[in-house]
């Protein structure tokens, strides 16, 4: 028997029994005549004790034992003189009796603890002892967790889980496809599916009513913290239901998770939220709903002071940061430098400041009145003490402006705690989003989203108002899921691709097998599709879903670990009938 215990279990009762552990050798330290070894493996960290007088030939060779050796260790437990009340075995310790090496190590690359010294990219190579390292570890058995608590809702409400293929055709979530090419088939590509959608939908065709599938999918876009080009979905369909049913049913999936993973219970039901509101009221279409500091309009408070900057602005929007007055000239400072940094893009800020005695003071006090600025921060709300920011120019890259602002803000302030939890729906979204660089629309969720019944009439008379029946799940500020009702009638959807600027034959081309396929009964249906990893990296606390997966990629899509991507052989490209174009760069 390798081990009768693991390096996680040993508590103050097993004093006196004598065990047999395995594990790695995360450190070890000499004091006098004693060797002290933390043992790890999955479960935790046990302390070994090697004593010279006791055994002067296994304390030989407990002094010989580098980092990460994997050895089995025999010995009795003993209760420790000076216990670790930081570990859950810190209580006992084993007097050891034996050692045997299993195998040895090279000095790793960097320390396997919580505070390593080694940095991103070494342990993204390394990333199998990175893996060793139980902050990383908890977050990988908490995604286990998860995806059980997944398939137990899911399969207990009668969702059955269907794999799809991998090797497709284009889908129509809008990213670059990433493709592979066909040797059987020179010339001719297969593309990694985006997501499962237009299989998803086929399989309400054939009848089988609620869908699910914990599924890899594929997109070629730039990455970010809460971006792969391979991720994770919880991927879902249901037929004859409407929006209402759609929305309850997954937010009995989250509050499931939350409960049976986080102990976190959700009596409430989830607030919705049109996107127009989050738009207006916070500037984004998914608002962090941790903190309040909702946006205030103050264009028709401004006009007419003869202060160009507010009066030929389009919009004019402010927040009330909370206790802020007492803000240094230094501090407000560097907010416009925030606010005029690149990424933000706003050309300055003005602030208004209502003093703990009730004074007022401005950066555009020149240009208002006391009782003007008044009115100002009554509409905010302000108390005093409270500090009014204010944006202005065209509306919608206003408010993007003072979202981020307002997030800023948010977190100085440590209103963005990680273990607290705000779950919203997003509704309402609108059908189309207008591209100024080609001159078209495009569907803001996907192409086969059906419009809101309410809106069909306007389809060609006021396409861009036309709102579709799709929502998303947000939580903390992160776009967790999203979904729509979808069209099952092919005249609508001809209709539809007509819209989006997709001739008879282009649609016939990418889709035709799902046309085909609505003419024989499609019944009523829609569904959503949560992102697995941000779902683990919220609960984990995590602002990166690449610490929530096994082996990610880095920020330009490289596996650094097995280096890939990387050049193939000249005999693979012959089969395939590719050449290699060199950039003569
Ligand atoms: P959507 O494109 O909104 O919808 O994707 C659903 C969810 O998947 C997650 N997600 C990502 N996670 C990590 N890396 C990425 N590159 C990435 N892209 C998306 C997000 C997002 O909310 N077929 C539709 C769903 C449907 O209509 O049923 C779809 O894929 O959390």
């Amino acid at each position: 028997m390798f081990r009768t215990k693991t390096c996680g279990e040993l508590r103050i009762s097993d004093v006196g029994s004598e065990v047999i552990l395995a594990g790695w050798v995360q450190r070890s330290r000499k004091m006098g005549g004693m060797t002290f070894v933390d043992l790890r493996d999955r479960y935790g960290i046990t302390q070994i004790v090697f004593d010279n007088d006791t055994d002067s030939a296994l304390c030989d060779a407990a002094n010989k034992l580098g980092r990460e050796f994997v050895v089995q260790i025999t010995g009795k437990v003993a209760e420790r003189t000076s216990k670790n009340a930081n570990l859950p075995t810190g209580d006992i310790e084993i007097l050891a009796t034996g050692i045997k090496v299993l195998n040895k190590s090279d000095v790793p690359p960097f320390t396997i603890e919580d505070n390593t010294d080694g940095g991103d990219d070494l342990r993204m190579k390394y990333r199998y002892l990175d893996l060793r390292r139980n902050c990383v570890r908890k977050n990988l058995e908490l995604r286990h967790r998860m995806a059980f608590e997944i398939r137990r809702y899911l399969d207990s409400h009668g969702f059955i889980e269907v794999e799809t293929p991998v090797l497709i055709k284009s889908t129509p979530e809008g990213a670059r496809d990433f493709v592979v090419p066909s040797r059987m088939n020179p010339g001719e590509f297969y593309a990694l599916p985006q997501s499962p959608q237009t299989f998803k939908q086929l399989l309400m065709v054939s009848g089988f009513d609620r869908y699910f599938q914990i599924v890899k999918c594929f997109r070629d876009e730039d990455l970010r913290a809460d971006r792969q080009p391979e991720f994770t979905q919880i991927d879902c369909e249901m037929s004859f239901v409407e929006q209402e049913d759609v929305l309850n049913m997954f937010e009995g999936l989250v509050k499931h998770i939350f409960k049976y993973v986080k102990d976190i219970d959700f009596a409430e039901p989830f607030p919705r939220m049109t996107w127009a509101d989050a738009m207006r009221l916070y500037g984004s279409d998914k608002p962090d709903t941790r903190f309040g500091m909702q946006f205030v309009e103050l264009k028709d408070l401004t006009e007419g002071a003869g202060f160009a900057v507010l009066d030929d602005a389009e919009y004019v929007g402010a927040i009330v940061a909370p206790g802020c007055a007492g803000y240094t000239r230094k501090q407000l400072d560097q907010l416009t430098d925030y606010v005029k940094r690149p990424q933000v893009g706003a050309k300055g800020m003005m602030w208004v400041k209502l003093e703990q005695d009730g004074s007022i003071k401005s950066s555009v006090g020149k240009f208002y009145s006391d009782d003007t600025l008044r009115k100002w921060l009554e509409r905010g709300a302000a108390n005093p003490g409270d500090l009014m920011l204010i944006l202005a120019g065209p509306t919608m890259k206003t408010r993007k402006q003072l979202n981020e602002l307002r997030l800023h803000m948010g977190s100085e302030l440590g209103l963005r705690d990680p273990q607290k939890f705000s779950c919203l729906w997003v509704v309402d979204f609108p059908l189309f989003e207008w591209d100024d660089e080609t001159q078209r629309y495009y569907a803001m969720h996907h192409p086969f989203t059906a419009p809101n019944p309410d809106d069909i009439q306007m389809l060609d008379s006021d396409t861009g108002a036309v709102r579709a029946t799709a929502y998303d799940m947000v939580v903390n500020g992160n776009e967790l899921g999203g979904g729509s009702i979808r069209i099952h009638d092919s005249e609508l959807q001809d209709k539809m691709f007509h819209l989006l600027g997709l001739s008879e034959e282009e649609a016939r081309y990418k889709f035709g097998f799902l046309m085909d396929a609505f003419k024989y009964g499609a019944p009523p249906h829609g569904g959503l599709a949560f992102g697995f990893d941000r779902f683990v990296s919220i609960l984990a606390g995590l602002d990166s879903i690449r610490d929530v997966i096994a082996f990610p990629k880095n920020n330009s899509g490289r596996d650094m670990m097995i280096d890939a991507p990387s050049e193939i052989d000249q005999s693979q490209l012959d089969e395939l009938k590719i050449d290699i174009v060199k950039d003569p760069e």
